[in-house]
């Protein structure tokens, strides 16, 4: 086990972090003797009228936060007789996310205080979320404050049952919840005999304990390159820390971007000659043939790292000035320094719900996931591999600031480098060989609106017609080609994205091809429209609200009322009407056959 735990503490001012931590010192007698003077002084005129305020121990952080000058991460060191310590303590609100990112970025572990009083509480979410995303994967959750709550076992289970359900969104390998009373000492060093029914660590027996190492033989070898050593003619070493696995002598390691493969003939930790060494160890390699190798190449084995110049990324945002899409940035990750754009903003997230959201800017503290091109290949890894060659920050070219730390999720397909194909047989020729004109009819409007019933009567009289037609329907498509989609806005986007998409392909095959999705955004209407052109033709069926609400005929309305369903529309997401659709038809008014009479007879202009 590693002697040396870095962990993090998350809290709001009034959780009882600087408390719980003043207690470990305070009760494993880490403290300096004027320290524990000052203390006790100190807490004479305190809040606590004379008891002790464990929490005056670590109280630069909160001067600083009156005073309202920088804010930053304040490191404290301790060490018992069974392990070392760093801690960092950062301010918990949200506009001091990105202190807590830095901190978290630095720590193995993250204790995250719950006011028991309180119980589980968005910004614990937020906590937990933020150093998830910085790679933490083990988690103390410090159910404070349990005097408070008279020591209730059922509060605590309702707080665990709470976090269960939130550590079920994040990549976590270790997590245990530990009931504790940071001003009385409970379960802070010593067991508590008020807690039965608690039978686990104490928190500081617990962070002595935790084994937080990753296993070596998990991931392939890779080292990206800091220095080559030459000292003289007949020596060239490639110089780095191992990040990920380990090399032994022998391995055969390929050297990225170029591919090139080379055996290890010698392996230096220092000035010692080495069998093997792992992840964490700084050390000097040298290979039996002579390759073209500079500082930012990264030597692997067996590992998953890919060149390429296109990631998804999800960027917490630092800078003052928002993130446009579109402006180049300098990326660094790990040894390598590359020109960078963000494309597009998929979507950010909201950090205290977690949901998805659309998005067209960032701004400082904000998470989005967003695709990022680079201006030259770079060797990267998924965060969740390899945190050295999965995360990344981005630098403003003009101010030198630090704009944005990421990690990396995947590497996508790559844009920059495909060609478009003529090919001879073209959509004119399929639309004549069909005898018709492609079209894509798009019908839009609320759920039980009539989309599908009214689109299928359309299509039968344009078979009638022995026009060549396909009809992509919302809830089909959703149970093949998207049935990794679900309601929220983000996936609402890429639900009429694809679809778009797929209208087109269809449209180039000759076809009129009908479509039946609420779409509820004019935004997602619109780039549906610029993807297929000319083609498009956009049928609002505005049946009113109460008339679908009515007609229910899935039930679903009634789900979302009652709260079973989030983001439905026209109940807990909004549906924005089309402002110039090329046909509108309400379709409460009607029977189907005189909708469809009415739709057909203004369509026909238009086949
Ligand atoms: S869209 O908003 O992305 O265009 P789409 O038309 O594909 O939606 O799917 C809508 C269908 O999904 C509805 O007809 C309904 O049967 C089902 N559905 C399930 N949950 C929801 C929800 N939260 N909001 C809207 N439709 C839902």
């Amino acid at each position: 086990m590693d002697s040396l735990l870095k962990f993090i503490t998350c809290g709001s001012v009034d959780d009882g972090k600087s408390t719980l931590i003043g207690h470990m010192l305070y009760d494993a007698k880490l403290l300096f003797t004027d320290q524990e003077q000052a203390l006790k002084l100190d807490s004479k005129v305190g809040a606590r009228e004379g008891i002790m305020d464990y929490s005056l121990l670590l109280d630069g952080l909160m001067a600083e936060r009156e005073q309202g000058i920088t804010i930053d991460v304040a490191y404290r060191y301790f060490t018992t007789d069974h392990r070392s310590f760093i801690v960092a303590d950062t301010p918990g609100h949200e506009e001091y996310t990105r202190n807590m990112a830095v901190g978290a970025s630095f720590a193995e572990l993250a204790v995250i205080l719950v006011d028991a009083s309180q119980g589980v509480l968005a910004q614990t979410r937020r906590h937990t979320r933020i150093c998830a995303l910085m790679g933490i994967q083990h988690f103390v959750f410090a159910i404070n404050k349990m005097d408070l709550v008279d020591y209730s076992e059922a509060v605590f289970r309702k707080c665990q049952k709470d976090i269960k359900i939130l550590l079920a969104e994040c990549n976590c390998k270790s997590a245990a919840l530990i009931p504790v009373s940071a001003t009385e000492g409970d379960n802070v060093t010593t067991a508590s005999s008020r807690m039965p029914w608690y039978r686990g660590k104490t928190i500081l027996s617990y962070l002595e304990q935790i084994d937080v190492s990753a296993d070596p033989s998990e991931t392939g070898f890779s080292m990206p390159v800091q220095r080559v050593c030459r000292p003289n003619a007949d020596f060239r070493g490639f110089q780095g820390q191992i990040e990920s696995g380990e090399i032994a002598l022998g391995d055969e390691i390929t050297v990225l971007p170029s591919q090139e493969k080379a055996a290890v003939c010698a392996i230096y930790d220092g000035d010692k000659l080495v069998e093997k060494r792992s992840a964490g160890h700084a050390v000097t390699i040298q290979l039996d043939t002579e390759i073209d190798i500079s500082r930012g190449c990264v030597l692997i084995n067996g590992s998953n790292a890919v060149v390429n110049s296109m990631f998804s990324v999800t960027l917490l945002w630092m800078d003052d000035a928002k993130l446009v899409a579109g402006k180049n940035y300098i990326l660094k990750l790990g040894t390598q320094s590359v020109p960078a754009m963000v494309m597009n903003i998929k979507y950010k997230i909201d950090v205290n719900t977690g949901n998805e959201v659309y998005a067209d800017a960032i701004y400082k503290n904000e998470i989005a996931l967003c695709e990022i091109t680079t201006g030259a290949k770079l060797v990267a890894d998924r965060f969740e591999n390899n945190e050295a060659l999965g995360s990344l920050i981005l630098i403003d070219r003009i101010t030198h600031t630090t704009s944005a730390c990421g990690v990396i999720e995947e590497s996508i397909g790559r844009g920059r480098d495909l060609t478009w194909h003529n090919m001879d047989i073209t959509k004119q020729f399929r639309q004549q060989q069909l005898g018709q004109q492609a079209r894509t009819i798009w019908f839009t409007g609320l759920s039980g609106a009539g989309k599908s019933t009214l689109a299928n009567e359309i299509e039968k009289r344009l078979a009638a017609m022995g026009k060549h037609t396909m009809l992509l329907d919302g809830d089909n498509v959703r149970m093949g080609l998207n049935k990794n989609l679900g309601f929220k806005e983000a996936d609402r986007i890429e639900n009429i994205r694809r679809v778009a998409e797929v209208a087109k392909l269809m449209n180039d095959a000759g076809l009129i091809v009908l479509t039946s999705f609420i779409s509820p955004f004019i935004r997602d209407r619109k780039q549906a429209r610029d993807i297929i052109g000319s083609d498009f033709i956009e049928i609002y069926v505005n049946t009113p609200l109460e008339e679908c609400e009515k007609r229910d005929p899935k039930g679903l309305y009634a789900s979302a009322r009652q709260g079973k369903l989030d983001s439905f529309t026209g109940i807990s997401s909004p549906y924005e009407a089309p402002e110039h659709p090329d046909i509108t038809i309400d379709a409460s008014k009607y029977s189907i056959e005189e909708c469809a009479d009415i739709v057909f007879e203004k369509l026909k202009e238009r086949l």
